[in-house]
């Protein structure tokens, strides 16, 4: 018998190419329309009382957005999907539909550090107060919970540092305590780790990077399971987060192909970090697929794959002028903040003074790179011109 599966059975990269497609009269087109709405028209008074048709208010949701959440239902293996203008404000619902006033939030060190922002500012104002804590705490998670602890926001590995975490021991335990975890995937992303099928109840993508995947588009989802999603769907609507309908199919034709881009970006990534392991100007490469890393064996254990994202820290005695001399001297690598296009970039990094629970040294200089969908031949050959800048600054 052939191994043909159904919908919930396929496997990521079919999921990609074939959820979220066409029904009824739109069967016969490949991608879903893209219809620009607003007003939405009732047939009668009766259905406008009733609402029980199936589209109400362009911001409620059109068969465009539909489109999308579909795809990443299946993705994801989820009861239901928001989507947000951009990753952080997937982030901030996720947040506000899990606390409330007088909540305990715990909230990973190694986080985004906007995502610290919105703990600092508005959910301090509402009264929910947050304990960071250190990425290698694992089950001694326990030990922080209060009467009152609503969430544990995870995310793995840091985006600037790249600590992996023993997710199931936090899932474990906040399972046992009737918390709820939610977690930022946006570095493994739904192809190299499955957060609801682990067990967290909440997963977030920065949509921006490898969904979008071309630099072009602000978005950020949240896919929640059946325990989760009323609330989350709750609180989407309250605040009326909406994606305009050009960028959630620019969306939905990134994530078509977002199987090859990562699998180039993860092969051409590990190339680049080996070959940056020898350099004498580098002292350590953190890149969780690396033999070498601290969180290698949990990275192996948990997750099916790596991204484009890592970083490397120089020599502690590279001076200012030649750190800015190398990076200044790429010319594939762009600098600028975001990751996940089909372009390589890079940035000086300094994470140190984002933690509050652990201590991160910024004496060695930290360099971030997104290693794009170039050749990685030439990637290595423009390191290397700026490595050689770097020499003679
Ligand atoms: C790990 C991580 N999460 C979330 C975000 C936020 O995404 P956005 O820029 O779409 O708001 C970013 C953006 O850089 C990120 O790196």
């Amino acid at each position: 018998m052939p191994d043909r599966k159904t919908t919930h059975d396929r496997r990521p990269a079919t999921v990609l190419a074939h959820s979220g497609r066409n029904h009824g009269e739109n069967r016969y087109f490949v991608n879903p329309p893209v219809i620009h709405a607003s007003t939405v028209l009732y047939d009668s008074v009766e259905a406008m009382q009733t609402r029980t048709q199936p589209y109400t208010y362009g911001r409620q949701g059109t068969p465009t957005s539909e489109a999308l959440e579909a795809a990443l239902n299946d993705l994801e293996g989820a009861a239901g999907t928001c989507l947000a203008p951009s990753g952080l404000a997937a982030i901030s619902v996720a947040l506000l539909s899990m606390l409330g006033a007088d909540d305990h939030l715990l909230m990973i060190d190694t986080v985004y550090a906007p995502t610290r922002n919105v703990c600092e500012t508005v959910l301090k104002r509402m009264g929910v107060e947050t304990t960071y804590f250190d990425p290698a705490i694992g089950a001694g998670i326990a030990d922080l919970i209060r009467d009152n602890t609503r969430l544990i926001f995870l995310e793995a590995p840091g985006s600037l540092t790249f600590e992996m975490v023993d997710l199931p021991a936090f899932v474990e335990v906040a399972k046992a305590r009737g918390i709820r975890t939610a977690i930022d995937n946006t570095w493994a992303t739904p192809l190299f780790y499955r957060p609801l099928e682990n067990g967290i109840d909440l997963s977030i993508q920065a949509g921006t990077k490898y969904i979008v995947g071309h630099s072009d588009v602000m978005l950020g989802t949240v896919s929640a399971n059946d325990a989760t999603f009323p609330d989350l769907k709750a609180t989407h609507r309250a605040l009326g987060q909406h994606v305009g309908p050009d960028d959630v199919y620019l969306a939905l034709r990134g994530l078509r192909t977002m199987a090859v881009r990562l699998e180039r970006h993860m092969a051409s990534a590990l190339t680049i970090a080996r070959w940056l392991q020898g350099r004498p100007e580098v002292v350590a490469v953190r890149h969780p697929a690396l033999e070498t890393d601290p969180g290698h064996a949990v990275w192996k254990r948990d997750f099916s794959g790596a991204c484009g994202l890592f970083a490397f820290e120089l020599q502690p005695s590279t001076p200012a002028k030649a750190v800015a001399a190398f990076l200044d001297t790429l010319e594939l690598f762009g600098l600028g903040y975001s990751w996940g296009g089909f372009e390589s970039l890079a940035i000086l990094a300094k994470p140190g003074p984002n933690r509050t629970a652990t201590r991160y040294d910024d004496t060695n200089p930290l360099i971030r790179v997104h290693i794009g969908l170039e050749d990685p031949a030439d990637l290595i050959a423009d390191l290397e011109a700026g490595f050689a800048a770097m020499a003679s600054a």
